[in-house]
């Protein structure tokens, strides 16, 4: 069975660190990057980290998975609001799903208080800043270890 968890990030975090810091923080998506991959190393799982600020590009990941990963880690910042077509794509995985993001969106404003992607989630981290993500690894390491007793 894979041991991969792919952890995707949508449109502008990329610019992590220096986008909105008082919302977001100052840790580098670079930063998020390493933390994710010495948590999901302590648990016994790789991580396949990516970015795109392009919603097809994020579809094509998500299908990449239902073949490589055991599990997918999404922050789909701005499109999880918007985007039909990444639930679509989401709803095609066999595999546990957290959704994750570094706001909590659901105190900001109301556009933001729900999104498509929970519609496929397994679960939802929110909130803890760049620790969001690491809590959202284990969440999803949880997950596959219990599928497979
Ligand atoms: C976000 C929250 C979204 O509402 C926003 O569009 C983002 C980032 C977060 O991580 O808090 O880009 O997903």
């Amino acid at each position: 069975m894979s041991k991969i968890i792919f952890v995707l990030s949508g449109p502008n975090l990329n610019l992590l660190g220096t986008r909105e810091p008082e919302i977001y923080g100052y840790a580098t998506l670079k930063d998020v990057e390493d933390q994710c991959r010495a948590k999901a190393a302590g648990l016994g799982f790789e991580i396949d980290f990516r970015q795109s600020n392009h919603e097809g590009v994020l579809i094509d990941w998500i299908q990449e998975a239902r073949l490589k990963a055991c599990a997918v880690v999404l922050n789909p910042a701005g499109y999880g609001h918007t985007s039909v077509a990444i639930l679509d794509s989401l709803k095609t995985l066999a595999i546990p799903i957290v959704e994750c993001h570094l706001s909590n969106p659901a105190a900001r404003e109301e556009f933001r208080r729900s999104t498509y992607v929970s519609l496929a989630a397994t679960g939802i981290v929110s909130g803890f800043g760049a620790k969001s993500y690491e809590l959202a690894i284990e969440a999803a390491a949880a997950l596959v270890a219990k599928a497979s007793l």
